[in-house]
């Protein structure tokens, strides 16, 4: 079990599409249909696909032409990887693989153009991002491919109206997102740097571009959970002390219809150089 809930997934999936930058997810698509002899199957591999966000924003793209896109959805969530199933089966060309990522050499990647990610490489190590790198840059010897990686955390978060508690939960919840997700040490707020790091030392191009949440009352059910979400994560650290926090708590709630709230993350694209 990841604890990644269809709800969660689908309550975050509408702030998750405002914040995607467009215009690294126009460079992927248009990376994808780069071959001077058009292939009839263009490979695309989702890394912790989840029920498919990463897909269903591809396809939500301006002039996309899906056609020849044969997407091969990864995750160790077996009813996540249904629910894409029940969701897309029928409209596009795609196949399940549950799978553990940790695993690289398990991965489906034969033949791959371009491997995509969203909302996954802070749960990862960098260990993890440098096995990932190598591989790609061992198959680029063959056939080049790409990594679009959408939505990494990058540590900030700011809420208004203010509260006094918010510097220490975020210092705490930052904290909490290098705990080891099942990768070893986690990246948490340093995967997008870490990510541009590896991947321009192996001679990608890099591309990053900022993709932060921005959060309204309109948003206010997502608020609410995230809200929970932090406040689970941080219960533990001897540095909050739990009345303060409960206080925190219900500050925050009682703003999540008249206040705002950004999240900040980072979208990254790594192409190999020739492009
Ligand atoms: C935050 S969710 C993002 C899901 C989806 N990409 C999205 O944006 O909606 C992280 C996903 O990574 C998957 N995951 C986490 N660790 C994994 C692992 N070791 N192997 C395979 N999948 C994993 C989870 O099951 C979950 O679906």
């Amino acid at each position: 079990m990841t604890g990644f809930s269809i709800d969660w997934l689908d309550l975050r999936e509408g702030a998750d599409r405002r914040a995607r930058a467009d215009k690294l997810l126009e460079q992927a698509r248009h990376w994808l249909q780069s071959d001077a002899a058009p292939q009839s199957e263009i490979n695309v591999v989702d890394l912790g696909a989840g029920t498919g966000s990463t897909l269903r924003a591809f396809s939500a793209a301006s002039g996309s032409n899906q056609d020849s896109l044969s997407w091969h959805l990864v995750d160790q969530d077996a009813q996540l990887l249904a629910q894409a199933r029940l969701r897309h089966e029928d409209s596009h060309r795609m196949q399940t693989h549950e799978l553990d990522l940790s695993d690289i050499s398990a991965l489906p990647l034969e033949g791959v153009k371009l491997i995509t990610a969203s909302a996954l490489f802070d749960l990862v190590s960098e260990d993890f991002i440098e096995r990932l790198a190598a591989e790609m840059d061992r198959r680029c010897q063959q056939q080049a491919v790409g990594l679009y990686s959408a939505l990494n955390y990058d540590g900030t978060t700011s809420w208004t109206p203010a509260h006094p508690l918010d510097e220490d939960v975020l210092k705490a919840f930052n904290r909490d997102q290098k705990r080891d997700k099942g990768f070893g040490a986690a990246l948490g707020l340093n995967a997008g740097a870490y990510m541009e790091r590896v991947f321009n030392s192996l001679g990608f191009s890099v591309y990053s571009v900022r993709s932060p949440w921005m959060l309204n009352g309109a948003d206010s059910k997502l608020v609410d959970a995230l809200i929970g979400g932090i406040a689970d994560a941080v219960a533990q650290n001897p540095a909050l002390n739990a009345a303060s926090l409960q206080d925190w708590v219900q500050f925050r709630k009682s703003h999540s219809s008249g206040g705002t709230c950004t999240v900040g993350h980072t979208d990254l694209l790594a192409l190999p150089k020739a492009y």
